[in-house]
């Protein structure tokens, strides 16, 4: 079995194998710019605490094509249940980090459903709990 390449730059490891590429190191030295058609965030914005999220938009806004796609899913609850994260995020605060260069779409939102491998996890304890699914294209 062929070895991805791996080249050490900047602060990020980077593995390449044919058209896939992974950069490994902290989000916060991440310097591309216009290069993304996608992004795929579940999990990292909420991981965030809010003094983060908005130095963390900056950068995702910075990375993705004008026409490109950004799926983010994040959780909505009543924060007084638990510390986080996951950190609870909501429709207005996405739209105050991203509506200045997205048009932005919430295209799915429900109770997670817990099964035998995630059901321990602490978000099966929070009442009302919402995972919200949004579409934002970059305009
Ligand atoms: C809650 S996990 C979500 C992982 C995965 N996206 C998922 O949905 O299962 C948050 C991830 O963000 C990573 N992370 C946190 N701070 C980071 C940073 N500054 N740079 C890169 N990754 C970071 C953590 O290592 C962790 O893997």
């Amino acid at each position: 079995m062929h070895q991805p390449n791996k080249l050490q730059n900047d602060n990020f490891t980077r593995y390449t194998k044919e058209n896939i590429s992974i950069s490994h190191g902290n989000f916060f030295d991440f310097q591309e710019s216009n290069e993304y058609d996608y992004i795929y965030d579940r999990a990292a914005l909420v991981a965030l605490p809010k003094e983060m999220r908005i130095n963390y938009s900056n950068i995702l806004k910075q990375t993705i094509k004008v026409g490109g796609k950004y799926l983010l899913i994040v959780y909505e609850y009543d924060q007084s249940q638990i510390q986080g994260p996951p950190f609870s995020v909501e429709e207005k605060e996405i739209k105050d980090l991203y509506q200045d260069q997205f048009k932005i779409e919430l295209i799915e939102s429900g109770r997670p459903e817990f099964n035998a491998n995630n059901r321990m996890s602490t978000l099966s304890t929070i009442k009302g709990l919402r995972e919200n699914v949004y579409i934002l294209e970059k305009i």
